[in-house]
């Protein structure tokens, strides 16, 4: 086996991280910016944490090119809200696209060619093409640090979800089958869900023979 204690290296952890975590379920997080404009990046540090309340979380990192708070922590500070639009593998490429850095106001829909629809309780927009979507309100932001790599928790309380038709059956069965949901993977590794397969929970009498 390879070890290696852990220092303060940024890039060094960085890939340990995303390289051992995998695959990894992706926020993809729509915010107003102050203007009004919509902002959207895609976020990978990202889990369930709550059910009741319904609390998820992610974790946006302090920038490497300049050191500066990412525009999606900006936005939330301020709105104290966001939309999670949930990926699937027809979206790819324009979730990708979102996470180039450009400058800030700049519409990351219409950079990517999606479509902005409104939310019901919160104000910023969500996307049309994502197949489930979740409003939420911001809960909290758990700050580790302002210098480059540095994370900051966001935890928000799921107000409202939006399915598309198909992605539930009429028991509220989720049908990954027909969304494709994808997740992030080592570098550029993306990572589908084509070959699912299904092991039933067991009870404790079926192995206490
Ligand atoms: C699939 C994917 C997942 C990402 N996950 C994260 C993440 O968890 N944390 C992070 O800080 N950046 C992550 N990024 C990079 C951000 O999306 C990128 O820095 C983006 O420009 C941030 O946009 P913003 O400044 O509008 O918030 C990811 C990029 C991609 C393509």
């Amino acid at each position: 086996m390879k070890s290696f204690k852990i220092e303060h290296d940024f890039k060094f952890n960085y890939k340990f991280l995303i390289g051992a975590i995998v695959p990894r379920p992706i926020a993809w997080v729509s915010t107003l910016n102050i203007d009004g404009t919509d902002n959207l990046a895609p976020f990978s540090f990202f889990t369930a944490i709550s059910a009741n309340p319904m609390i998820i979380a992610f974790s946006p990192m302090i920038r490497s090119s300049d050191g500066k708070k990412k525009d999606t922590v900006i936005n939330i500070e301020r709105e104290k809200e966001f939309v999670i639009n949930f990926v699937s593998e027809e979206l790819i490429e324009r979730v990708n696209l979102t996470s180039t850095e450009v400058d800030y106001g700049h519409n990351e829909f219409s950079m990517a060619n999606l479509t902005a629809i409104k939310s019901e309780m919160v104000k910023c927009h969500r996307v049309k093409e994502s197949p489930i979507h979740f409003e939420c309100k911001l809960r909290d932001i758990l700050n580790y640090g302002d210098h480059v790599g540095a994370g900051r928790l966001i935890t928000g309380e799921v107000l409202m979800v939006h399915t598309r038709e198909d992605v539930m059956d009429e028991s509220g069965y989720f049908k990954s089958k027909n969304w494709h949901p994808v997740g992030r993977g080592a570098g550029n590794d993306w990572h589908l869900s084509n070959n699912i397969r299904e092991v039933e929970r067991l009870m404790k009498a079926q192995i206490q023979k």
